[in-house]
């Protein structure tokens, strides 16, 4: 393919993470996580989450999502999340049809929601004609590319507390918000109070696979078994332990996502003053989204891969992943000014 500035999604697998995959395919090991590898990864993530987190391991970060709400929830609850959340709008309807559930959704300036934003959706608590609030799900870092704050998340975790609410987060791309806050994987969610996080692994250099980790005995019972319901207990787990345990180790994750932060940086300081060009929301992570003319769109897609985030405002999504080079991000960006300087 063109080289991609499409999503992380396109990148292909650090060799510390292949290679550890090849390190497990050593003769027979029993299956559906009761083996060396899971226990070790397992291990080490409790290092990091505390010895109180319950992890499951999962194939994709849909099922992450969907196994983690059926974990909180009952059929006439509601989640609340950002209109542009994920799992709103890139599941095709999945968390809904597995947990029964609404999402009640909140339309953000920059991806993130508040408690000022959800307070007004308890209209209706304890009426049996509503759906009832049950989830905060949040995204970190954001579907727009920005990154919640410690202060944020835990304002949010209160406030779901205090109204016998659980907070899910949606960490397909924690590892870059803790790369942009210069913070760890758990001081940015579960010790800000989140109570059950999908922690992603393949954006940010895995094959496959993706971690639920779990701080509450209540929806830790849940997921064990809602997770073979959701057909995302793997028989071969070793083969998705062996990569955490990797991406964990001497903090390979950081390395990767610190990178992929970087190459945004780096695109934006090569783009910005560009005319005919607005980045909309501010770079933290691994995104930039910027407003171009629609005719540019189509004489950048040319040469390079990337989608278009909304037609409407002809706005686009560049995304690097840890994979990106230097010298590509240049040569975009040359590009960029080629086109719009015309
Ligand atoms: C924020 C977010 N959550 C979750 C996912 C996981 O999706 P998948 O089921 O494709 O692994 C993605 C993938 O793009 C994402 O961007």
């Amino acid at each position: 393919m063109k080289r991609s500035f499409g999503s992380d999604n396109h990148s292909g697998i650090h060799e510390r993470i292949a290679v550890a995959m090849l390190r497990a395919n050593t003769g027979d090991e029993v299956a559906y996580g009761e083996d060396k590898w899971t226990e070790k990864a397992i291990r080490k993530m409790k290092d990091i989450f505390g010895n109180d987190a319950e992890i499951f391991f999962v194939f994709n970060g849909t099922g992450a999502n969907t196994v983690s709400i059926k974990s909180m929830t009952k059929s006439h609850n509601a989640v609340i999340s950002a209109g542009c959340a994920h799992l709103n709008v890139d599941e095709c309807g999945a968390p809904e049809n597995f947990c029964g559930i609404k999402i009640k959704t909140l339309e953000t300036a920059d991806g993130k929601i508040t408690p000022e934003m959800i307070d007004p959706l308890f209209h209706g608590r304890h009426d049996q004609h509503h759906v009832q609030p049950k989830v905060i799900s949040i995204t970190q870092s954001t579907e727009v590319g920005t990154v919640y704050t410690q202060k944020e998340i835990r304002k949010l975790a209160d406030f779901a507390h205090k109204k016998g609410l659980f907070l899910h987060m949606d960490g397909a791309r924690l590892a870059n918000a803790a790369a942009y806050l210069k913070k760890g994987l758990a001081e940015i969610s579960t010790e800000c109070g989140v109570d059950v996080l999908s922690f992603g692994g393949t954006k940010n250099g895995m094959m496959i696979g993706e971690a639920i980790i779990s701080m509450n005995s209540e929806t830790s019972e849940q997921l064990l078994f809602f997770r073979k319901q959701a057909m995302q207990l793997s028989s071969k787990m070793r083969f998705i332990s062996a990569q955490f345990e990797e991406i964990l180790k001497g903090e390979l994750w950081k390395e990767l996502a610190e990178h992929s932060n970087k190459m945004s940086k780096l695109l934006e300081s090569k783009i910005q003053g560009i005319p005919n060009l607005e980045i909309v929301y501010p770079v933290q992570a691994n995104a930039i989204f910027a407003k171009i003319p629609k005719k540019a769109i189509a004489k950048l897609n040319e040469k390079f891969f990337f989608y278009t985030w909304d037609e409407d405002e002809s706005v686009v999504r560049w995304m690097t992943h840890w994979a990106t080079t230097e010298s590509d991000v240049l040569e975009f960006a040359e590009d960029i000014k080629r086109i719009l300087c015309r």
